[in-house]
């Protein structure tokens, strides 16, 4: 294929990195700013969400296309709109019914939050909402895993004030806490058709997983937005995993470098 370079990544990918880090990144500090600035190169990724076969409409296409790049612009998150993009195609894909729910464990400031608000006000589902606020839980005495303590802390009053500003107006149950003492110990109180976990860590997306999937819908799926950290990968590849779930073992496909989607039909 052309305009690859020897790490198969491809040619302008690199160049727009290079740009962007010799000479925009030393000069712009503030990480919101520079997401805004990275949006002149990501912003196209979402192009799945305008033209990719399934049932919304051209309108609601369009409205959540502006709404995602409104939170684009106004709240810091960590995922790209290629990703979102993907996600929103396969949850549609799935042609589950009003009442379903979707799941996120792990939410950070709400940018994610919001755009799947907008995603199920147009469905008709509810969302649930799991995080600690307290950022990414300390696991730097757990053997094997990256160590990622204390980062993406937001407060649960930033979350409410983002997605009353930026998200749909529907009902979002928001459950505070470590997963070990929300979705470990209660499964979610939903039929959940998708499930996005976003943790950064091995032991969180387990106890994560160990919540959803007592839920799950038998088409539904789950999002794990952590597919290139390697003890994610692991345990998520692992058979022993969903012998201990006591779940059969999913198809995992990779969405991209970091989102991967897992089913079971
Ligand atoms: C990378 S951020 C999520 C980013 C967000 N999904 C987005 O796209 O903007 C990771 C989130 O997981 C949460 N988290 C990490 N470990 C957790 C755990 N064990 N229990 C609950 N929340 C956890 C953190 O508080 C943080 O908000």
């Amino acid at each position: 294929m052309p305009f690859k370079n020897v790490e198969g990544r491809p040619y302008l990918e690199g160049v727009a990195k290079r740009v962007f880090a010799h000479l925009i990144l030393p000069f712009v500090d503030n990480p919101l700013s520079r997401q805004r600035i990275k949006l002149v190169w990501f912003v196209w990724g979402y192009w799945p969400l305008l033209f990719c076969p399934c049932q919304l409409s051209i309108v609601q296409r369009f409205g959540l296309l502006m709404k995602f790049m409104r939170v684009d612009w106004h709240i810091l998150h960590g995922h790209t709109p290629n990703e979102m993009a993907r996600i929103v195609i396969e949850s549609v894909r799935l042609e589950v019914g009003p009442g379903a729910a979707m799941v996120e464990a792990g939410c950070w400031n709400g940018g994610s939050t919001a755009k799947f608000s907008a995603l199920c006000e147009c469905l008709g589902w509810e969302l649930h909402v799991y995080d600690s606020f307290q950022g990414v839980e300390d696991v730097s005495r757990v053997a094997g895993e990256w160590d990622y303590s204390g980062q993406y802390s937001a407060a649960e009053n930033t979350v409410r004030d983002n997605l009353k500003k930026y998200g749909a107006d529907i009902e979002i149950r928001i459950c505070p806490g470590w997963f070990a003492d929300t979705l470990s110990r209660t499964p979610v109180p939903a039929e959940i058709a998708v499930a996005y976990i976003d943790c950064d860590i091995a032991k969180g997306t387990a106890e994560a997983l160990s919540g959803i999937l007592p839920s799950l819908m038998d088409k539904g799926v789950i999002f794990s937005q952590d597919y290139h950290i390697t003890p994610v990968k692991l345990l998520l590849s692992s058979a022993e995993t969903w012998v201990r779930l006591k779940h059969g073992r999913p198809e995992i496909t990779q969405m991209s470098r970091r989102l991967s989607k897992l089913s079971w039909t």
